[in-house]
């Protein structure tokens, strides 16, 4: 315990705490339980060393150990030190004489839903402490101490002098990724692993099979893979492999077999599953099929439990989630054997009818009566929710905040993934304000612990190996906050310019949320100099919102190429979001000022000169840009919103040249501008103008 008294000399002998953060030290994201910034700061040198102490040592301790030493090499010292990162570990010793001391109590025990992750974190003129009570609260220390760094010119870094004392407010802090619509590759689900790392998140939620395909290798069932996956699927080698890469990072693995709906491929491989006498393929196209298993036959359950049987060891993870979402029970309804089934078990209605629901239920309970045989907690989506369904499930809610709260009043543990929907191409914004437990949520105290947290989702119909990373980072860091942060860090524009600050770092440990759509466009460009006017365009469209995508004229199958602007485009514009401040900030502005040095002051003029020069940019690019589109089959449907867009700049040209001169429109003109701006927001390839909204406030101010 030498160690401790010299650690606490070594505090002793800082600054004083508990100064106001300097503004560029408030990065960190999520924000911690509590940061006291200093206002000295740690250089790291190239004679830079570190060192881990574990005081218990246990069989775990081996593993725990070397997943902290493969954070720090891998995640940690690349930013740290850039120009060396193969920094020394110094071995244990009496005294810590590294500059970065790692001290542990305990392995912690990944698998154990509230396992103790938190973390204290001092930087001072002198060094680094990084003690937890767990290695997964060092794993989640050291996401915290990545973000500190600023490199400096000696190949070195400096980090800010802080004194940070943090802990998760939920234990369950998730992203789904789906590899059924489009098979995301070992190193696509890596690279994510790493960015949820990150962002602390702690659950991969791996949705592994639907319509589309089956992608986990059956030894048993081998057409499982063949033909449900079409052969684009893991082998269970690279299961483990990515189990265990997402352990030595602090996340668990939660594997989806979606069922009984959301099946289809397990039909293609073996029809003796489904409803009817139908064969089918796998699904070709996207959609809610409602073709569901036959839940009315004993081989189904003996075919599930095989699944089960070989699937489930793949798996160290406590929880087992068994989808069950989108099923209306049409195929049942229609088949005359189900239907007298249903009236056999007195599955009806109070009308006589046969109840969907009740089959379902029976089928629920059955699935996880064989997924507890395998010594596995069922989750499911929020349709399993109902009378007769074991408390033992977990249910996680997607259609609302009801289910989720229905849920938890039934004695359920329960998950948030309502509101967290990032496929949907929502703002940042909208996904950081759901929270699983508000203040006035209707749950007794014991019911609230029943709330585990929450996760983002994304689904994939849209999103393939290349641009997924675009359609998760950076606004799935906001959900991350949301089910880290205390509850009261709310400050959405803080949010986006701490998210504009990780984004990079994002990308430094290996995403192509940025790099990907750029490539793209470059690729659609055909050279360097066309892609500079393509992307003044790309930059302000965003792809239609929700699943309009679906219903805008143009047929997806899965085999379509994600190759097209609506690809390239940013599921929320940065451009158009800094845009609308901008708008915001000159309106408030021209309201406050005196009229009679209205725009004549520095401030005034630079906030005039910045708005009209991004406005003639956008009305120049027109003429610039549509050689571009024109020449590339790919890009001419995306040639209106580009005459839009230079329509739209006009028309808020005009109005800020008589907001200048202090003059009012003439209603006339502001009727007939308006009338125009609405007619422009039609959206052409399925992407639509992100800066319309902001256009038509600066148009229409009186
Ligand atoms: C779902 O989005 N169908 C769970």
């Amino acid at each position: 315990m030498r160690y401790v008294l010299f650690l606490i000399a070594l505090l002793a002998a800082a600054p004083a705490f508990a100064q106001p953060a300097p503004p560029e030290a408030r990065m960190l994201l999520p924000v911690p339980t509590q940061a006291n910034w200093g206002r000295s700061r740690f250089t790291v040198k190239p004679d830079f060393t570190w060192q881990v102490f574990t005081p218990a040592q246990t069989a775990a301790t081996p593993a725990a150990d070397s997943a902290v030493a493969e954070a720090v090499e891998r995640l940690v010292l690349p930013v740290l030190l850039p120009g060396r990162p193969q920094a020394n570990r110094r071995r244990a010793s009496p005294l810590p004489t590294a500059a970065l001391v790692l001290q542990y109590g305990r392995p912690g025990s990944l698998l154990t839903v509230g396992e103790d992750e938190s973390y204290t974190l001092r930087v001072t003129p002198m060094g680094v402490a990084l003690n937890a009570p767990t290695h997964l609260g060092i794993l989640r220390g050291l996401a915290t101490l990545r973000e500190l760094a600023s490199p400096t010119k000696s190949g070195g870094s400096t980090l800010p002098e802080v004194d940070v004392v943090d802990a998760p407010r939920f234990p369950w802090r998730g992203l789904l990724i789906d590899a059924a619509r489009h098979f995301m590759p070992v190193s696509v689900v890596k690279r994510n692993l790493d960015g949820m790392w990150a962002t602390k998140l702690n659950v991969l939620h791996w949705h592994l099979s639907d319509d589309q395909g089956f992608r986990v290798e059956s030894k048993l069932f081998p057409r499982l893979h063949q033909v449900g996956g079409q052969g684009q699927y893991y082998t269970q080698r690279q299961i483990r492999e990515i189990v265990r890469y997402a352990g030595r990072r602090g996340i668990r693995v939660v594997p989806e077999l979606d069922m009984p709906g959301h099946a289809t491929a397990w039909l293609a491989a073996y029809p003796r599953l489904a409803s009817n006498d139908s064969t089918y393929g796998v699904a070709p196209r996207w959609g809610v099929l409602n073709i569901a298993m036959d839940p009315t036959r004993e081989t189904t359950y003996s075919f599930i439990d095989s699944v089960l049987s070989e699937v489930t060891p793949l798996f160290p993870d406590p929880y087992f989630h068994i989808g069950g979402d989108e099923n209306d029970g049409r195929q049942w309804r229609r088949n005359p054997r189900i239907v007298a089934y249903m009236k056999q078990q007195g599955y009806v209605t109070e009308k006589g009818l046969p109840d969907k629901h009740a089959l379902q239920t029976a089928f629920n309970r059955r699935v996880l009566a064989l997924v507890e045989k395998y010594q596995k907690r069922m989750v499911g989506w929020d349709e399993i929710l109902g009378p007769g369904l074991p408390a033992s499930a977990v249910i996680q809610s997607w259609r609302g905040k009801k289910g989720l709260y229905d849920a938890a009043k039934a004695g359920h543990q329960a998950i948030l993934s309502n509101g967290y929907y990032v496929d949907l191409n929502l703002t940042a914004a909208s996904h950081y304000a759901p929270d699983p437990l508000p203040q006035d949520a209707p749950l007794t105290p014991e019911q609230q612990k029943l709330i585990l947290g929450g996760e983002a989702t994304m689904w994939a119909e849209f999103a393939d190996s290349v641009i997924v990373d675009a359609r998760i980072w950076p606004r799935t860091a906001a959900v991350a906050e949301r089910l880290w942060s205390p509850a009261q860090v709310r400050d959405v524009p803080d949010m986006y310019r701490r998210l504009a600050l990780l984004s990079p770092q994002l990308e430094t440990l290996g995403l192509q949320h940025r790099k990907a759509p750029s490539q793209l466009l470059l690729q659609l460009a055909g050279s360097p100099a066309a892609v500079l006017p393509l992307r003044t365009l790309a930059q302000v469209l965003e792809p239609v919102k929700e699943y309009k995508r679906h219903f805008q004229g143009f047929k997806y199958t899965t085999q379509t190429p994600l190759n097209r602007l609506v690809d390239a485009a940013p599921a929320e514009s940065d451009v158009a979001r800094e845009f609308g401040a901008a708008v915001d900030k000159l309106l408030d502005y021209a309201r406050s000022a005196p009229a009679a040095t209205r725009f004549r002051d520095a401030n005034g003029r630079q906030q005039l000169t910045s708005l009209r020069e991004q406005l003639l940019q956008w009305q120049t690019n027109d003429a610039l840009v549509q050689p571009i589109l024109q020449q590339n089959s790919l890009l001419q449907e995306y040639a209106p919103l580009s005459v839009n867009l230079k329509t739209a700049a006009a028309l808020a040209l005009e109005r800020l040249a008589l907001l200048e001169k202090g003059q009012a429109p003439t209603a006339a003109w502001q009727t007939a501008a308006l009338k125009q701006l609405d007619a422009l927001k039609a959206p052409a390839g399925q992407t639509e103008l992100a800066v319309l909204p902001h256009l038509r406030r600066l148009v229409e101010t009186k």
